[in-house]
């Protein structure tokens, strides 16, 4: 199950990789924003990083104007990786090297095509495993 959250900066962006995510039969669970309103990204950032945490959902995709704000929310919760990609290189890179758990893009950044082909790596991108990547994984979880 992946969770999707944006604010209004990252409406539009999130309707089209729902476009996606069911042309490809992926599950998600959609946790706002609902509209082009004025919001406040951390709302989303924080109710995605939570379904995560729980167990409830196995990855998500948050967006804002930028992917900052809401990925920079994100990562304070303790266990949380989001990246924010706007490649298909790092997107890749962040799978196979940090096991994000979250990708983050900026709707105001990248286009349709692009973040949907960013998706797509990052959904089908598997953790590496390798031992000197799991340590330093371990070692962002302490100051
Ligand atoms: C909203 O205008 C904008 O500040 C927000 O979407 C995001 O870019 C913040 O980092």
């Amino acid at each position: 199950m992946i969770a999707l959250g944006c604010d209004h900066g990252g409406y539009e962006l999130k309707q089209e990789i729902k476009k996606y995510l069911d042309e490809n039969q992926v599950a998600y669970q959609d946790f706002g924003c609902d509209s082009l309103e004025a919001t406040d990204y951390p709302i989303y950032a924080k109710k995605v990083a939570r379904a995560i945490l729980s167990g409830e959902c196995e990855k998500g995709i948050l967006i804002c104007g930028t992917g900052i704000g809401i990925s920079i929310t994100a990562n304070k919760f303790k266990g949380i990786r989001a990246a924010l990609c706007s490649d298909c290189f790092s997107a890749e890179a962040t799978r196979l090297h940090n096991d994000a758990n979250i990708l983050a893009m900026g709707g105001r950044v990248v286009g349709p095509g692009l973040a949907v082909k960013i998706v797509d790596t990052f959904l089908n991108t598997p953790f590496s495993g390798d031992q000197r990547h799991k340590n330093r994984i371990a070692q962002m979880e302490t100051e």
